[in-house]
């Protein structure tokens, strides 16, 4: 798609009935991510989520995704300790559920580990710019890259990442003239948040775009429709209706014979 020109379309999905909607929708890739101990897990980083969690998300989505490309997001720790760690942790995923890729986070310091995982014929998404594994480093969620030596280690890191073996880079907030030069430097495809319309395709957090996830959305976030709302309407239009008996209607319930019913009382 990268030599074609055609953009590439990726969105996060955590669990099967949203699977289903992203893949019928055509997207072509599904991400997994880790995003999910935040919108699926109520914690306030994606730190403390786990391996088994993560499997236990990957499975359901690769039920609900018959055509689009289901990539895996590894957790935190669970591919920094050691290559063969991140070996059997990579391998869980394509071992216990469908997901075709696995996705970590970092440039020349997992270099290595990424090389190790395609070796073993895993394919590999990269991930720079903010990468929220290192939420405590950057100190915060923060632009990166944006003075000359954090962009120029980006760019390096991007292309350390290609050699390596990755097929597929994400480049989170990262200033549009950086993601385009990453962009044009590389034969992998980028796949652009927050980093301007310039990449090969672009993913978002679809509890954002939905507008499900009640916290303010980031800059880049488009919120293409507010969820949020519309189910809090229609909870409340609930406990309104059963509190009146107006739910359920006739329509929702199941009649017997009169002669039963007389024989019963
Ligand atoms: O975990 C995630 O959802 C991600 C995307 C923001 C790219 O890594």
């Amino acid at each position: 798609m990268k030599t074609e020109g055609k953009p590439i379309t990726m969105l996060t999905a955590y669990d099967y009935s949203m699977a289903r909607l992203v893949d019928e929708a055509g997207i072509d890739m599904i991400l997994v991510g880790d995003s999910l101990a935040n919108t699926m897990l109520g914690y306030d980083s994606t730190l403390p989520v786990t391996m088994d969690e993560m499997v236990h998300h990957v499975k359901a989505v690769c039920r609900g995704a018959e055509r689009a490309m289901v990539v895996a997001d590894l957790p935190f720790m669970s591919y920094q300790v050691s290559k063969k760690e991140a070996l059997r942790n990579s391998g869980r995923f394509l071992k216990e559920s469908t997901a075709s890729a696995v996705k970590l986070e970092g440039g020349l310091e997992i270099a290595e580990t990424v090389r190790a995982i395609v070796n073993a014929g895993i394919p590999v998404v990269g991930h720079l710019g903010l990468t929220p594994q290192s939420v405590h480093q950057m100190g915060g969620y923060k632009v990166q890259g944006k003075d000359e030596s954090a962009a120029k280690k980006l760019l390096a890191d991007a292309r350390c990442l290609e050699e390596a073996g990755a097929f597929c880079l994400v480049l989170e907030c990262v200033p549009t003239p950086l993601a385009k030069l990453v962009t044009e430097s590389l034969g992998i495809p980028t796949i652009g948040i927050g980093a301007g319309p310039h990449c090969d395709g672009q993913v978002l957090v679809i509890h954002d775009m939905l507008g499900l996830y009640p916290r303010q959305s980031p800059k880049f976030v488009k919120k293409y429709v507010n969820l949020h709302e519309s189910i809090a309407a229609s909870l409340k239009q609930y406990k309104e209706e059963v509190a009146a008996r107006t739910f359920p209607g006739p329509e929702h319930c199941f009649s017997m014979s009169e002669e039963v019913l007389k024989k019963l009382y």
